[in-house]
């Protein structure tokens, strides 16, 4: 429509300067999730984005992925596999670690979540350094599916987390440097 196409989704994100840490600008998407047309719009435009890789399934990442892969999920009428933090799953789960700037965190999955072939689209809110995204990708690669893309709403371009995804397509609707 004539109103999307003049929308500016970066109208709907504030930056919230100090938070969690001194020093981080952190960008708020509660204010896009609360303005119906403007989060219509994302998901319209994040639809067009997904739907050229001919996902099977798409994936999100908890917990703010879930709020973007749940809904596009239901948009391209696809199912949706949740990638879990640390012991959140039931069943027989496989999960991999990764390197933070301190210590280590963990994303699992349920073993059963795709069959090879399944091509999977994984969604989240924000790529900062990529660490999340990146060990996603080879988590659901481990488990026997392919992952033709990925994509979110925002990139921080200044953190280069691109870099990290090792040739995965990556898109996202609102970019900050
Ligand atoms: C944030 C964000 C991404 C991730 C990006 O999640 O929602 O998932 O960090 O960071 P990276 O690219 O440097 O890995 P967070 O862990 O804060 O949790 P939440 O989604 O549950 O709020
Ligand atoms: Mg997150």
């Amino acid at each position: 429509s004539a109103a999307g196409t003049a929308m500016n989704l970066k109208d709907h994100i504030r930056g919230i300067p100090d938070f969690p840490k001194p020093g981080i600008l952190f960008y708020d998407i509660s204010t896009l999730l609360r303005h119906g047309p403007a989060w219509k719009e994302a998901m319209r435009r994040l639809a067009e984005i997904v739907r050229p890789h001919r996902p099977t399934l798409l994936a999100g990442i908890e917990s703010r992925g879930f709020l973007v892969a749940a809904p596009l999920a239901l948009e391209l009428g696809l199912g949706f596999v949740m990638l879990r933090k640390r012991g959140k799953l039931p069943g027989a789960i496989i999960g991999l670690n990764y390197a933070l700037e301190y210590g280590t965190d963990r994303i699992e999955m349920q073993a059963d979540a795709v069959k090879p072939g399944d091509r999977v689209v994984i969604l989240d809110d924000l790529l900062a350094t990529g660490g999340t995204l990146a060990a996603s990708i080879a988590l659901l690669r481990q488990a026997g599916a392919e992952v033709p893309g990925a994509a979110a709403l925002i990139e921080l371009t200044f953190l280069k987390g691109r870099e990290r995804l090792g040739g995965t397509a990556f898109d996202a609707l609102i970019a900050y440097d």
